[in-house]
């Protein structure tokens, strides 16, 4: 389990990243073409983070953390589809700004998921 839990965390530190470089091109006006790259990626996150939160549930950490992941993970699909959609103009900045902090909040649930199954597991041993 230990391993399974390195190798999600570390594909989601690297997905992590590279999403949060993709965003910046983009706020900086560049690279639009990749933004597809960018969804699928960020669809993969979102994978990623649900098998952690899996593995959370099977492990017994805080049930709360579990379900926070998993819904957390519903608000960055729907949220990264829809916000095209969701205010015109300037206004769209405020929901890039939301789009961003909510990603990187999923980035530290998943840090944070992956660092208590590894306390969790260390304790039963
Ligand atoms: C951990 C996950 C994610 C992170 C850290 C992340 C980060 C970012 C950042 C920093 C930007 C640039 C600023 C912004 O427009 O908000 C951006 C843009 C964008 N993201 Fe994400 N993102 C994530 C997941 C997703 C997902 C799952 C989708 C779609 C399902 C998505 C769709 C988009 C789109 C369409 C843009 C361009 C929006 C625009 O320029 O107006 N992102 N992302």
């Amino acid at each position: 389990m230990k391993t399974l839990v390195l190798i999600l965390q570390n594909a989601g530190r690297l997905l992590g990243v590279i999403l949060l470089i993709l965003g910046f091109l983009f706020w900086t006006h560049h690279s639009f073409d990749l933004i597809p790259l960018h969804t699928g990626m960020g669809v993969a996150f979102v994978a990623l983070l649900w098998a952690m939160a899996a593995i959370g549930a099977s492990a017994k950490v805080n049930p709360s953390l579990v379900i926070a992941a998993f819904l957390w993970g519903l608000l960055v699909l729907y949220f990264g589809m829809s916000m095209g959609r969701f205010l015109p103009g300037r206004a769209h900045e405020a929901i890039r700004v939301l789009h961003f902090l909510i990603g990187l909040s999923a980035i530290a649930l998943l840090e944070s998921l992956g660092a208590r199954i590894k306390r969790r597991a260390a304790a039963v041993r």
